[in-house]
Parts: structure tokens; sequence; C-alpha cells
């Protein structure tokens, strides 16, 4: 869990507006409003990822904290209830990394029955912390297998022990893994955490480099295809190979691994089957430029740090035909920062990043969480005076996986060009995303990451007009939100207005309102954006209500039963419609559309432009 960074987070001063009141004051149209015009098919659109994988928004987890996370003699409810709603929405349990720092200091040892990692009292191996210096054993297996069917896992295995029985040992925990993973599903094995750091780290010495690292990861992966994978029946293709962590000086870049031939060694590619990458926004002690929540809410600080690192997905994927993961990333690490990557602006910012990887086509992404990170999605122990929690950002991954549910293992992401933006206050804040089912557009995914505190009494909004196009004509457009009281709230976060609970992570729904708008004759809708706030426009019906299949082709998990019945034919167009709840359905009572309060210049404002209404 360390990464190097190439293009620190640019602290970005917020120019303050003084428009958006002034606009308010003296006329009804809305400067801060952006028109896009989405394909309403894949086909039309000019770039779309390829076909998200419905586990795609996932979690690292460190293996030193399995046992936080999972539990020990007895299962950890609140873990285990979070990944099954996930499960639920998009249609497959999210992809765990169980990999890190520590995978790389554990051996197995069949005979260690503890339901924690242990130490090894003689540990005599290489390394600051030596590469023998923890024990894990069958409980290990037995904890993981508690996590919801069917999860996909991709298994660290300790690379950077190299006493001489180095190859019993890592054949010892990959056979252990590839029997105790029953009810989880062994995705990959990743060989060697961050190898690139290994001489700072004192897990080697001398010559080490790439060219060194490409012949030790072939000769353990030729042994344990040969002595595990193959006799089991798994495939010689199932070994993630760590790219670089650091960028600078560094022989471990993509390319120089396949120039050295880490793709022909043996008879063409036989045991690579995927770029194993990792990164963080912002890592405490590396990057040198101090870091706020503003920076973080900035999303072309995203970008810019994202740069290197999107050259290297596009080296992945063009040049080796390989795909590239991000199996560790977060916003702040090595374990976060209170106050930024435990705020509703984190969740802001994951699911921004989420949706901004997709349409980059990485294949994958786990954001990493140990058991004292203020930046893990939830807090799994009682730690820092606080018992296990939910955190912000955990709302970002339950609105990416409703999305991708969505569409029905279909989902493609697209991303829309909201620039120029011509309030400057609003530069870096605005982004908008597509989400086409079955090749159609489903739904468009409106962000506002411009800081608003909870405190502030008058927060101000961005407003978004989709073009919908004639096949969306006349149709009701139900609008989901990702909320909270202000960027800075470190509680009250909710996703299409459902709250997870501490206890066990089930969903309640707090706020039952359905906001639906209806389009216009020629597919028009106007929607506003809170600041801090991102919405979810699904083309005729709310997001999760209606059946998300699993691989087998059932239903998994709705969260409301059934679609709501809309009266919105009755509504003139282009304005907010009132939708009521089917009796039986999980919401509590009758929805109503939000009203107008307070009248005055937003009242107006919704009247003329047939907005969306604030929470
Ligand atoms: C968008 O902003 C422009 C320029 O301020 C304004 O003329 C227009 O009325 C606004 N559009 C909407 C839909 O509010
Ligand atoms: C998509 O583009 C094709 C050709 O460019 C056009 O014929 C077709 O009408 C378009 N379809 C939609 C739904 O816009
Ligand atoms: C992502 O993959 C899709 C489908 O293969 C392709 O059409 C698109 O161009 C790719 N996007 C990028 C950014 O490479
Ligand atoms: C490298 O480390 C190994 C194992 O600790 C040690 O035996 C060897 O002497 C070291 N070599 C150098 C060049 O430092
Ligand atoms: C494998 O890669 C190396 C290093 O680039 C190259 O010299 C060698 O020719 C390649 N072997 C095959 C069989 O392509
Ligand atoms: C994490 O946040 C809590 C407050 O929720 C704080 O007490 C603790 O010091 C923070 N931990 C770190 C490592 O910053
Ligand atoms: C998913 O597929 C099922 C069965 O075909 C269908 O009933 C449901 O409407 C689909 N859901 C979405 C969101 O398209
Ligand atoms: C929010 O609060 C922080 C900390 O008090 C302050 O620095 C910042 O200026 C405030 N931001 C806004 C948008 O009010
Ligand atoms: C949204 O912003 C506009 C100005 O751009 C303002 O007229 C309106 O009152 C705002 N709405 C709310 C609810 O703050």
């Amino acid at each position: 869990m360390f990464a190097l960074h190439h293009g620190a987070a640019a602290a970005a001063a917020p120019a303050v507006s003084l428009s958006l009141i002034l606009v308010c004051a003296t006329t009804l149209s809305l400067a801060q409003n952006i028109t896009l015009s989405p394909a309403t098919t894949t086909t039309n659109a000019s770039l779309v990822s390829a076909i998200l994988d419905p586990s795609f928004a996932g979690f690292g987890i460190e293996p030193s904290n399995l046992f936080d996370f999972a539990g020990g003699e007895t299962a950890n409810a609140l873990s285990i209830g979070l990944l099954q709603n996930l499960a639920d929405y998009s249609g497959a349990p999210p992809h765990i990394r169980l990999g890190g720092n520590t995978g790389d200091y554990a051996l197995f040892d069949a005979s260690y029955a503890n339901f924690q990692v242990g130490q090894n009292p003689k540990a005599t191996s290489q390394g600051t912390i030596p590469a023998d210096n923890n024990v894990i054993g069958p409980a290990y297996f037995e904890v993981l297998e508690r996590f919801p069917k069917d999860t996909p896992v991709t298994f660290g295995l300790n690379m950077a022990y190299y006493d001489s029985d180095y190859i019993d040992q890592i054949v010892r925990t990959a056979q252990a893994a590839v029997d105790g993973m029953k009810n989880v599903n062994l995705y990959s094995f990743e060989v060697g955490n961050e190898p690139d750091l290994w001489l700072q780290n004192k897990f080697r010495n001398g010559s080490w480099g790439g060219k060194t690292y490409m012949k030790e990861f072939l000769d353990r992966a030729d042994a344990v295809y040969n002595q595990v994978l193959k006799p089991a029946g798994y495939p010689a293709t199932f070994f993630e190979a760590q790219a670089t962590a650091s960028t600078i000086g560094t022989t471990f870049e993509i390319d120089m691994l396949v120039a050295d031939g880490m793709l022909n060694a043996t008879n063409g590619n036989k045991y690579v089957s995927l770029w194993n990458q990792h990164d963080y926004f912002y890592f405490i002690g590396v990057t040198t430029s101090p870091m706020t929540l503003d920076d973080l809410m900035d999303l072309d600080n995203t970008e810019t740090q994202f740069l290197y690192w999107k050259q290297q997905s596009a080296i992945a994927i063009q040049d080796t035909g390989l795909p590239f993961a991000l199996r560790e990333m977060s916003s702040v690490g090595p374990i976060g920062m209170h106050q930024v990557s435990d705020t509703h602006g984190a969740a802001l910012w994951t699911l921004n990043f989420f949706l901004y990887t997709a349409t980059l086509n990485i294949s994958s992404v786990q954001m990493h969480m140990t058991s004292n990170s203020n930046a893990s999605a939830w807090q799994p122990i009682d730690l820092y005076g606080q018992g296990p929690h939910v955190r912000p950002l955990y709302y970002g991954h339950a609105a990416m996986a409703q999305i991708i549910g969505g569409g029905n293992a279909t989902t493609q992401i697209g991303l829309l060009d909201t620039t120029p933006i011509t309030d400057t206050s609003y530069t870096g804040r605005i982004r908008a995303y597509t989400a086409y089912s079955k090749g159609a557009l489903q739904s468009v995914i409106l962000i506002n990451t411009k800081p608003a505190n909870a405190s502030s009494t008058t927060k101000g909004n961005f407003t978004f007009t989709l073009a919908l196009g004639a096949a969306n004509a006349d149709t009701s457009v139900f609008l989901s939100y990702l909320t909270a009281d202000g960027s800075d709230a470190l509680d009250g976060t909710t996703w299409n207005g459902m709250a997870y609970a501490d206890a066990d992570g089930t969903a309640t729904q707090v706020d039952d309102t359905v906001v639906s708008l209806r389009t216009s004759s020629t597919g028009d809708v106007t929607i506003p954006v809170r600041d801090s706030q991102a919405i979810v426009a699904n083309i005729g019906h709310l997001l999760g209500t209606v059946g998300v299949l699993d691989g087998e082709g059932h239903n998994v998990g709705d969260t409301t039963t059934a679609l709501p019945t809309c009266t919105a034919s009755s509504a003139p167009s282009g304005t907010a419609a009132s939708c009521v709840e089917p009796t039986g359905a999980k919401k509590k009572s009758a929805a109503v559309v939000r009203s107008v309060h307070g009248g005055g210049c937003f009242a107006a404002a919704a009247v003329v432009a047939g907005m969306a209404l604030l929470t």
C-alpha cells in the first residue's frame, strides 16, 4: 500500500462566485447551465466503454486486516451486509483484491489454527519487515468464505520470500487458496506487491529491477501452474503482473516488462492474465503539496493526477491486448485523511472516479481498505473511539453498483463533454456520463462537486438541460440523488433515498420521495443539481426498481419492489410529475414529488424551466 505519484494533485484555488446571487435576484435565466445531447444509442455515440463487469467497482483488503473485515470466530455482519447490497444492485459481488504489503510478509501453515494473522517468532528472512514475519492458516480462508457467493477474489501470493524453500512455500499457499475458496471465486493470483519498491523495503538488493522481477514472477507462476492450477483444472493465464507503483526511474513499466519478455518467455504469453496497477489520488508523505477536500473535489485534479496511468492503461489494452485493472486505489493513502476521505465530498469523488475509469476501459477498480483507514468505505472494528460504521464513500459504491445493475450486465459508460463552462466557479466541478443498457441510453449521471458546506444556508446549483432525442420524447425520467447536507458532512449521506445501517449494512429508505420529470415533445428535460450532489437521471423508471439479473438469470435484490406508478401524463411537458408508490413496495409511504418551498426566485425558475426540485 504505497505508491509514488506522477503529477501531484494541484491545489486549485476556487473562484468565489457572486453571479449566483445576482442572477437569482435579477433574472429567471440560469447562468450555471449547460445543454447536453447524449447519443441515444451506443452506435451513435462517439466513444463509449466496453461492457462493464458487474463486479467492476470493488475493494482491496489489506491481508493483515482480513480478520477485521471478515470477522474472527464470529462473522463481521457489517462487511457482509455491505458487500451483499452491492452484489444485489449490480448483479454480482464486488471484485475483492486480497493483497498489499502485508501479503508479502505471510506464509501459510496448515497447523496454524487461530482466527488472526499470526506473528512468526523466528522470522529470519530479508526485508525491513521480514518476508516470513507472519503466518496464516486455514481460518484465513474460512473467514474469506463468508463473503457473498461467487465473490471474485484476486489473491496475493508472497513473492518477497526467497529462502531456499520459496517454491514449496508459494505452492503451499496457492494450494490452500484453491482448496479453501469454494463459496467465493478464486479469480486470479497476484504475485508480489509493488516489486518496484523492493530495494527500498529491502526485500531485494543488488541488481533488482524489472527484468529480474519478470524472471522471478514467471519462475513462480510456472511452479504454481504446474503443481496447483493445472491439476485443479485452472488455466495457465491466471497471474496478474504488477505494473510500476513508482513513476520515477522505474524499470517496471508495462512496455519495459514486455520488452524484457514478460509475455513471451515461455512459449508465448502463458501466465499473465492482466496488468495489476496501483495508484492513490494523494499519498501522505509522498505527494508534496498540501491536501484539502476542495482539491479532491476538483475533478480536473483527478484527471491530471491520473494522466500517467491513463497512458499506461492504453498501452496495456491496445499494445498487449490484456486487461488493465486498478487493484489498489484510494483518495488518500496510506490510511486516509479525516475530514477529507471520510466526507460526503469523497463519496462524489468515488462515484466520479468509477465512471471516469470505466470510460478508459479500465477493467476493474479496487478501493483499498485497511481497518484503520479513514478512506475505507467502512470501519469494520472499534477504533478511534467509534464502533464499526459506514463511511459516505460507500454510497458512491452503492450508486455505481445500481448504475451497473441498470444495464443487466450490458452497461456501457460514456463521458459527455461539459466544457466550456462559462461560470468559472464550476470549472473542474461538473461532469456528466451516460450509461447504456443493451446499446440504448438508460441514464445520464450528473455530478456537481462544487463544495457546499453543510452549514451553508444558501447552496448553489448547476442546471443540465438534456436533449434526449425523439426516442425519449414525452417520457418520464426518474432522479436518484447522491446527497448529504454538504460536502464536508461526515455522515448523513444518502443514495437513492437509502441509508445503510452501521450494525449490518441493511438499507433503509430514509427518503421515499420519488422525483420524476417528463421530457418535452422533443425529448428535452432540465435538471438542476445542487452543489456537492450527484443525480442519476434514469429513463422510464427509478434506478434500482426494475429487476437486475444475476448470472443465472434470476432477479436479485431490488431495493424497491416495483416500478412506481406515475401520473406524469397529466403533468405538463417538462415539469415534475407526481408518482405514487404501489402498495406493497418497500418504501414506507406513498411517495410525493418534492414540493417547491419558499417561492421566490427558485419557484419561479422551476415553473419556467420545468426543473426537478432540489433536496
Ligand atoms: C442558460 O444560461 C444562459 C446564459 O446565461 C441563459 O441565457 C439561458 O436561459 C440558460 N438556460 C436555461 C435552460 O436556464
Ligand atoms: C444514428 O446514426 C445514423 C447514421 O449516422 C442515423 O442514420 C441514425 O438515425 C442515428 N440514430 C439515432 C437514434 O440517432
Ligand atoms: C473502450 O472499448 C470499446 C469497446 O471495445 C471501444 O469502442 C472504445 O474505443 C474503447 N475506449 C477507449 C478509451 O479506448
Ligand atoms: C542480498 O541479500 C541476500 C539475502 O539477504 C544476502 O545473502 C546477500 O549477501 C545480499 N547481497 C548483496 C549484494 O547485498
Ligand atoms: C521475447 O522478448 C525478448 C525481449 O524483447 C526478445 O528478445 C525475444 O526475441 C522474444 N522472444 C520471442 C519468442 O518472441
Ligand atoms: C480517522 O478519523 C477519526 C475521526 O473519525 C480520527 O479520530 C482519527 O484520528 C483519524 N485517523 C487518522 C489516522 O487520521
Ligand atoms: C433486466 O432483465 C429482466 C429480464 O429480461 C427485465 O425484466 C428487466 O426489466 C431488466 N432490467 C433492466 C433494468 O433493464
Ligand atoms: C467550508 O468550510 C471550510 C472549513 O471551515 C472552509 O475552509 C471553506 O471555505 C468552506 N467552504 C465553503 C464553500 O463554504
Ligand atoms: C439554483 O440556482 C439558481 C441560480 O442559478 C437560483 O435561482 C435558485 O434559487 C437555486 N435553487 C436553489 C434551490 O438553491
